[in-house]
């Protein structure tokens, strides 16, 4: 039996060991995207850093690794299972601008057995290799490389399984090797390998050769002019497997948390309490982090309010006294505030919106059971009424059941539970019905400002974002497979980095200014749509479709000018605006230039 690792441990034998190894350590980056419209939060340690992966220099040197902070909500409904989580942590390195796959092969394997470091025998370890297409030939280069360390168990696989880029595959992407442990079960079959989910083979650690490109969805990866290599190891999963535990809520600061809510609850559920756990840890991330947002109907804000309540429904289920759900925030902040220093300078802001969230969501509750008994007595009176003949049965409407889900944050199984002790049933298609229809509803045409992924979310900004689209739509116009590469907007200046063939010209800068400036004239109202991600695809709306947090995405339509997957904020019209002037146009990186503008 191996020593235990903790995940403070591993944090600190990552450092230890790539410091070692000659790579800078830069601080984990918000859990809020900086211009990043398609996703809500970061997703991937190597999302913020695939500026850099396409080539733009790094301050801190081509060799840098960090931990980052990732939030993802598509796996939801599993977080209780013990090894689902919406927050995790990612351990990342990377080398820009060079891919030397043995060395990194060497430094895997020595990281992972070296008694020093992990001191995994080798013997548990397997790994995978991209096994070659049509296009690509098979990467025995890498897989020579870990014979030579002395893995025997290589695994050729194909590209569903070692080849890796972002969700929707546009980006910096390549293939990779994987890394797993073999948890001893028995193989499941003659064909039992890592691209089988049977769970003898668990995957740690993955080092992606990041040789290509991919700019529009679809297309034939390209050759990056300079290739990298980004490794992920999730630290919730390696922790847990590499010490043999089911979860990792066996452990750290995840464990004391569950301990915690154990010895303060009634009726202790497991699921319950690691759903708790889960979800206030990613709250105190959201409120902790240095562009944190807050409670709101909107955005990031909404998916914090929700996991919030989701906490709190899930502490009245087992009896733990929802105030408590504070202490534990601190125990998260004392623990993570060693790894990000905002989140330990936001403690109070942390406790407080915690505190106001409460509050507000005990408000809605008892106002929502007022509304359950009048929904009730509507019905009792109805009977009363009733035609002869006709029959009114115990049942409340779906409509009722949303509403009291929408509005009062009642989750569907509170009020079926309500609805049972008083010899009622609720319409639970009716209800799923109304939860689609409200999906598919845009949230934010009457949400005001989005406090989004942008610096500010002020009028100005939200008016130089507006005019981003307007831009690229002009681009497009002269070059029709530009795409967004970045944008970074405050409330004097936008600026904006797209792929574009050559330098711009005087005349096609003054083309620029007159095709924004003419959307501008025209008043054109800018809707917002919600919508699931294929519709928005089918109507052709632009995007980097990267990782997403989740399948509904906002669609901004600019009358037929710009159609763009985007989380805002927006000017209402484009006669909002002003005119647009372009003072800047330069080169980024290679291929990609940069265009700075103003609105007067
Ligand atoms: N970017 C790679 C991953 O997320 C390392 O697996």
């Amino acid at each position: 039996m191996q020593k235990l690792i903790t995940d403070r441990d591993l944090k600190n034998l990552w450092q230890k060991f790539f410091l070692e190894k000659g790579f800078k350590k830069i601080e984990g980056y918000s859990i809020v995207p900086e211009n990043d419209p398609t996703v809500l939060f970061t997703t991937a340690g190597m999302q913020p850093i695939v500026p850099y992966l396409l080539g733009e220099k790094h301050p801190e040197g081509n060799k840098i690794f960090d931990v980052q902070r990732c939030l993802r909500t598509n796996d939801i409904d599993e977080v209780g299972d013990g090894t689902h989580f919406t927050c995790f942590e990612m351990l990342g390195c990377w080398t820009l601008g060079e891919c030397n796959k043995e060395e990194m092969v060497k430094m895997s394997y020595e990281f992972l057995t070296s008694k020093k470091y992990l001191g995994i025998p080798k013997q548990k370890l397997a790994v995978s290799v991209f096994g070659g297409d049509e296009t690509m030939p098979a990467d025995t280069q890498t897989a020579n490389a870990w014979k030579k360390c002395g893995i025997e168990r290589v695994f050729f696989l194909p590209k569903e399984n070692n080849w890796w880029a972002l969700g929707g595959g546009v980006g910096p992407c390549g293939t990779d090797t994987e890394m797993f442990f073999d948890t001893g079960k028995a193989p499941c079959g003659e064909n039992c390998s890592p691209a089988c989910d049977c769970g003898k083979y668990i995957e740690i650690w993955n080092d992606v050769f990041m040789q290509y490109r991919v700019d529009n969805e679809g297309e034939k990866p390209k050759l990056l002019a300079k290739p990298n290599i980004d490794t992920g190891m999730g630290l919730e999963r390696t922790v847990a497997v590499i010490n043999g535990l089911k979860s990792a809520y066996e452990m750290g600061v995840l464990k004391q948390a569950i301990e915690f809510v154990k010895a303060n609850s009634s009726s202790y559920v497991e699921r319950s309490a690691r759903i708790i756990v889960d979800h206030v840890r990613a709250a105190t991330f959201i409120l902790g982090d240095e562009r944190g947002v807050v409670p709101s109907n909107i955005g990031q804000g909404y998916i914090l309010r929700r996991l919030i309540r989701r906490a709190i429904n899930h502490s009245r289920t087992i009896g733990f006294d929802s105030q408590k759900l504070i202490s534990l925030a601190e125990m998260f902040v004392k623990e993570y505030g060693q790894d990000y220093s905002d989140i330990a300078s936001n403690l109070n802001k942390v406790k407080e919106e915690l505190e106001k969230e409460i509050q507000k969501f005990s408000k809605a509750i008892e106002d929502g059971h007022k509304e359950f008994e009048k929904a009730l007595s509507g019905i009792e009176r109805h009977k009363l009424f009733a035609k002869e003949g006709e029959k009114v049965e115990n049942i409340i409407s779906g409509k009722t059941a949303f509403r009291l889900y929408d509005t009062f944050g009642f989750p569907l199984e509170l009020t079926k539970e309500l609805a049972q002790e008083r010899g009622y049933q609720v319409d639970e298609q009716g209800f799923n019905e109304c939860f689609k229809e409200h999906q598919e509803k845009s949230r934010s045409l009457t949400a005001g400002t989005f406090k989004g992924g942008l610096a500010d979310s002020g009028e100005q900004s939200a008016k130089y974002h507006t005019a981003t689209h307007l831009l690229l739509a002009g681009l497009r116009s002269l070059e029709p497979d530009t795409m967004q590469k970045g944008s970074n907007i405050t409330n004097e200046r936008m600026r904006f980095d797209f792929n574009f063939s050559h330098k711009l010209t005087p005349e096609e800068i003054k083309y620029l200014e007159d095709f924004v400036n003419g959307a501008i004239q025209k008043n054109i109202k800018v809707v917002c749509e919600e919508m699931p991600l294929e519709q928005a695809k089918q109507q052709g709306a632009l995007g980097a479709f990267s990782n997403k947090y989740s399948s509904i995405v906002k669609v901004y339509t600019i009358g037929n000018v710009s159609k763009e997957i985007c989380g805002g904020p927006h000017a209402k019209n484009t006669g909002e605006l002003g005119k647009f002037k372009i003072i800047k146009e330069e080169s980024s990186s290679a291929g990609i230039r940069r265009i700075k503008a103003v609105l007067e």
